[in-house]
């Protein structure tokens, strides 16, 4: 076994690895994860990558870790802790608390090696797009898409929500998938905006910031006319009201995600506004 960092050569084997776990990264995602941030891996003696891990700096307080993936044939083996003690120590060495989201079989693995929990989200999944229902606009509420102007108010409101710039990510995102790329506005001031992706399997929406619910379900209920199905989004667990109403939509609940944190009493920025995360790789 060789550990190395992650470069363009691994793209094929970091895919092999994703799609292995029914992943929805596509090698966009890939290369956007490595050009934002570093990756290490582990390769066999056949040059074979079995194992990943992704860690996105976002300034100078945390870093996100994300990418943890282990090929099937390899598991329990103890690669996953490897990784992850690797990722941990570049961290530290750079003073970043490490923020990461994980599933349940990875909840398993970062306990033991000191993470604790700070709060949930929900995976939800459209599997064909339908007209959305219970929501009219009566709140002066104006919908349109992102324009190059927005951008300082976008990040004004984002650095507080999030807890760091997450400039470079959002930027990245927007370029992905333009027709998501939403703000809303009630007078003059943006009040919420949204962002996605393309995926193997889905289109990603997230994040989506608002300040309120009427402001989340207007992005939404744009985005739902205009992307085409499938589409997955993570909503942050508290927010009951945007999530009843997600399942009205026809969207199931997929999976289960628990935010966690090393290095700190609790997970950055403010989940009253953070209404769908970017996605467990992103943060
Ligand atoms: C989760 C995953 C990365 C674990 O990789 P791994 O190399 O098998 O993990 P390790 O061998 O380092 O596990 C260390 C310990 O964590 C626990 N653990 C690991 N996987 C577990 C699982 N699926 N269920 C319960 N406990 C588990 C065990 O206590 C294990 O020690 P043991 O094997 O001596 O009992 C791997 O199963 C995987 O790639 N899964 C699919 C993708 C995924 O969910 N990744 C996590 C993203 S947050």
């Amino acid at each position: 076994m060789r550990e190395h960092e992650l470069g363009e050569q691994h793209l094929a084997g970091a895919m092999a690895l994703s799609r292995a776990a029914n992943w929805n990264q596509n090698e966009a995602d890939w290369r956007m994860m490595l050009r934002l941030g570093k990756g290490f891996g582990l390769s066999a003696a056949d040059g074979s990558l079995i194992a990943s891990i992704v860690v996105l700096p976002y300034g100078d307080q945390f870093a996100w870790m994300s990418m943890v993936l282990v090929s099937p044939q390899h598991r329990r083996r103890g690669y996953a802790s490897r990784m992850l003690r690797r990722a941990l120590g570049y961290l530290q060495a750079r003073g970043l608390v490490a923020v990461l989201d994980a599933t349940p079989a990875g909840h398993e693995v970062y306990v033991q090696e000191g993470l604790r929990d700070a709060w949930g989200f929900r995976r939800y999944s459209l599997a064909a797009a339908r007209p959305v229902t219970g929501w009219q606009d009566v709140s002066g509420l104006k919908l349109r898409h992102l324009m190059p102007d927005d951008w300082p108010q976008i990040l004004a409101l984002d650095l507080p929500a999030f807890g760091a710039s997450r400039e470079a990510l959002l930027r990245a995102l927007a370029a992905r998938l333009p027709e998501a790329a939403l703000v809303v506005q009630r007078g003059e001031r943006i009040c919420g905006y949204l962002f996605g992706r393309d995926g193997r399997e889905a289109r990603q929406l997230g994040p989506l910031v608002a300040q309120d619910l009427p402001a989340a379900q207007a992005l939404l209920s744009h985005v739902l006319a205009s992307v085409a199905a499938p589409v997955y989004m993570d909503i942050v667990d508290h927010h009951t009201s945007l999530r009843s109403w997600v399942l009205l939509q026809g969207f199931t609940v997929q999976r289960p995600f628990t935010r966690m944190v090393y290095g700190a009493e609790s997970a950055p920025g403010n989940n009253e506004t953070v209404m769908l995360v970017a996605g467990p790789e992103l943060g």
